[in-house]
């Protein structure tokens, strides 16, 4: 199959959350959280690439961005907002501080988002030794070092794991843009497969390192179905089509390969550390859901266009991207799952988090509460 003739945006423009949750005290692992720590990629993060310097005046520093929630852009690529936004509003826990965005211990009490648009689970030494090079200068492990620096704000020891048994961690989704450095350098599916121990290592990493400080609760989103993706259907030259999705087969192969992968990881780690729940969120199925049955989710009959874009097929162009000159915006961003051809809509994002507590509960929504909380944040 023919690769790519350019870069492909990064999912910048997507983050990886870890989600610190507090334990109510007691022996099981708590119904209620204080707080939540969260790493990822653009699709977590909720104002870091804005502070920094290589990421500041990205497409989601600008209108359209953030027009049906908040009304201007605040740096979440997004119409609105984000599946941690419904997350933290139904667990009743506060707006996580995005950690370029804070300075001292006040700013961090409350939890942090070390999610970064565009990041990657690994850092550039791994791409360059294939020649690579990521989007932007921050991996996991720069995401690792910001936490124990917040860690170290928080306090001595016994009131930093105080913390950390109180909160909830969000770690991912992450890993899509280390597949898109990869693909979006003319390189085949088969070498993007080569990644996926690697990436999953990287996840297990930050998990036993967050574990170690004391986590009790973390929730991993998995991989989204990369083939269903507005800009790798444009960009990505492939025959192999599913039927029934219309999205790309060997891109959603690569996918599913990862949630194996990440899921005999995580089973390997709860028999290692049974006082911690370690959850799973299936990213994959709740929007493979929403392309092939949209109408029952409120979207239109067009699942696989982006809202916003420069036109073409999938309403995806890499030289008009969303906000650019000569780009528009659907009237009705609810109607369509991909808000710009490479991150989700707040209606998509809504769903993806009703998915996750839904699936999760009773651990992570407290039984008594859990159906008025999601009724809170709109889910059906
Ligand atoms: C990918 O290949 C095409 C055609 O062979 C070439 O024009 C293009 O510059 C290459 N792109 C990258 C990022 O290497
Ligand atoms: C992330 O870590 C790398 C390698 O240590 C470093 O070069 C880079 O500057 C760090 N990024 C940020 C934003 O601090
Ligand atoms: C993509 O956008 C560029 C710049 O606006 C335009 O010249 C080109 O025709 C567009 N491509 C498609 C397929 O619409």
């Amino acid at each position: 199959m023919a690769p790519f003739s350019r870069f492909l945006l990064a999912v910048a423009l997507f983050p990886v959350i870890v989600i610190g949750v507090v334990a109510a005290g007691g022996g099981d692992h708590g119904t209620r959280y204080s707080r939540i720590f969260s790493f990822g990629d653009s699709l977590t993060d909720t104002g870091n690439s804005l502070r920094l310097a290589a990421t500041r005046s990205g497409p989601s520093s600008r209108p359209p961005y953030g027009k049906t929630f908040f009304r201007h852009p605040t740096g979440r690529a997004s119409d609105g907002r984000l599946v941690i936004d419904f997350i933290v509003d139904a667990l009743e826990i506060p707006n996580p501080r995005p950690y370029l965005a804070g300075k001292n211990a006040g700013d961090f009490r409350r939890g942090a988002n070390f999610a970064v648009g565009g990041a990657t689970a690994l850092g550039p030494d791994f791409f360059s030794s294939r020649g690579l090079k990521p989007f932007v200068p921050v991996s996991l492990a720069n995401q690792t070092s910001w936490f124990n620096n917040v860690l170290h704000l928080l306090g001595p020891d016994h009131e930093r794991r105080r913390i950390t048994a109180s909160s909830l961690f969000l770690l991912g989704e992450i890993g899509v843009n280390d597949y898109l450095v990869v693909l979006g350098n003319n390189n085949t599916v088969r070498e993007a497969r080569t990644l996926v121990p690697h990436i999953v290592a990287a996840v297990r990493s930050v998990l036993i390192e967050v574990i170690a400080a004391g986590a009790r609760m973390v929730l991993i989103p998995g991989m989204i179905p990369l083939g269903c993706e507005p800009q790798l259907l444009a960009l990505y030259k492939s025959d192999g089509h599913d039927p029934e999705s219309g999205c790309i087969t060997e891109l959603n192969d690569l996918a599913q390969q990862h949630n194996r992968v990440l899921n005999d990881m995580l089973r390997d780690l709860r028999l290692a550390h049974p006082g911690s729940a370690i959850l799973y969120a299936d990213l994959y199925s709740v929007v493979t859901d929403m392309i092939v049955s949209p109408w029952k989710h409120g979207f239109r009959n067009r699942p696989l266009a982006a809202c916003c874009g420069g036109r073409g097929a999938y309403n995806f162009n890499m030289t008009a991207f969303c906000g650019a000159a000569g780009t528009m915006a659907c009237a009705d961003p609810s109607e369509y799952v991909s808000w710009d051809g490479v991150h989700f809509t707040e209606a998509a994002n809504r769903r993806i988090a009703c998915a996750t507590l839904k699936i999760n509960s009773p651990r992570l929504l407290n039984p008594w509460t859990a159906e008025a909380r999601q009724r809170t944040i709109g889910c059906a």
